[in-house]
């Protein structure tokens, strides 16, 4: 692994070391004006984005660096039917490191293995979203002082939305954080992570549907948009969509030094009254996004050096299959379905429950 594909990937110290970096980076810019000089990012999305592809290339820009790439994978050529991997062998043959954002969930995973330079996940279909966490983070850090001891409320759409995962995977690995999970029944935190994640790292979590009830306990509270986009049925969406509306009547019964999260865009789930508190941190954590992916791009390419660009093709190593080829992988949304004989590969994380989960995609082995 190269890149960054999973929250997981960085240990509390290597979060730490990226924050401290982000903070320099943020105390002397000009330190950093040619660092990356000479070097491309390539920011692949095939899915839309304003603030993370943005910033990826913000950050690229200020750290003396160019950018290539494209905004809309529709104008690739995977619509020639060009397989990801293929696609990010190509891209690594003209960039050092790739920022690639997609619908399907594992295709960066992939990417990552086919490909000399390191890849990052900007986001792959409901499953994970890292550098949003690296922003997130940051804001945490920047507003409150610590993780510790926290009790942290995320309201809305749990169950797609990938920003939550991969915020309480990196959250769960501090003492004493409590997690409020707030969203209707349909929209609930998928099982894996409440199995794996927060019960295995011994978290108290409690999961409600209301909004008013939790408020007075959150220190913070991580509001979502109900994700559209990834609904197979859209009349669910509509009629989920207006679940929860933070008003700053709702403000009320919350704590004065609680801070408001979300990672962007808000259709019309914070109200735009809400800005003027001084709670609200959300177009913080836009800005300290940029100069967390300053640092990571920084950390990347540092162990990336010496790597080289090369034409060759990387020969992925095989996968551990946990399961010995027994199971296909049953989400429809996993990389697995759409990538030309793509080994599956399942970890077993339960040996008494026999719990089995896809490599690229974390869903349960059925
Ligand atoms: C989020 C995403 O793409 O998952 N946006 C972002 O990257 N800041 C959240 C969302 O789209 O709701």
């Amino acid at each position: 692994m190269n890149g960054l594909i999973d929250i997981a990937e960085l240990s509390i110290e290597e979060l730490d070391s990226l924050m401290d970096v982000a903070e320099d980076i943020i105390a002397n810019p000009d330190k950093y004006a040619e660092s990356c000089k000479g070097k491309k990012l390539a920011t692949l999305f095939f899915e839309p984005s304003t603030r993370t592809r943005l910033s990826f290339e913000a950050a690229m820009y200020e750290l003396g660096g160019n950018v290539i790439g494209f905004s809309d994978g529709t104008n690739s050529s995977a619509v020639k039917g060009e397989s990801v991997a293929d696609t990010a062998r190509v891209v690594g043959c003209y960039a050092d490191i790739i920022a690639m954002r997609h619908f399907i969930e594992g295709a960066p995973f992939v990417a990552d293995r086919n490909c000399v330079a390191p890849v990052i996940n900007a986001g792959d279909g409901g499953h994970n979203h890292p550098t949003q966490t690296l922003a997130d983070l940051l804001t945490i850090r920047r507003e409150k002082g610590r993780f510790e001891g926290l009790t942290v409320g995320f309201c809305g759409d749990l169950k797609y939305g990938r920003t939550v995962h991969s915020l309480c995977t990196a959250l769960a690995r501090y003492k004493n954080v409590k997690f409020v999970f707030i969203s209707p029944d349909e929209l609930r935190v998928p099982s894996y992570l409440i199995y794996e994640v927060i019960e295995k790292n011994g978290i108290e979590y409690v999961e409600c549907s209301s909004l008013d009830e939790a408020m007075p306990r959150l220190d913070i509270l991580y509001m979502t948009r109900v994700q559209g986009e990834r609904f197979e049925d859209k009349a669910e969406y509509e009629r989920l969509k207006d679940s929860y509306i933070l008003t700053v009547d709702k403000l009320k019964n919350a704590k004065s030094d609680m801070i408001i999260l979300h990672p962007l865009p808000r259709v019309n789930e914070i109200s735009v009254e809400v800005d003027y508190d001084s709670r609200a941190c959300y177009f913080k954590q836009v800005l300290n996004g940029k100069y967390m992916r300053m640092a990571l791009i920084l950390k990347l390419l540092e162990g990336a050096a010496g790597h080289g660009i090369s034409a060759d093709a990387v020969r992925p190593e095989p996968l551990v299959d946990d399961a010995k080829g027994k199971f296909v992988c049953h989400n429809p949304k996993c990389i697995t379905h759409t990538e030309q004989e793509l080994q599956q590969a399942f970890r077993l994380l339960d040996a008494e429950k026999e719990i089995l989960r896809c490599k690229y995609c974390e869903a349960r082995a059925k």
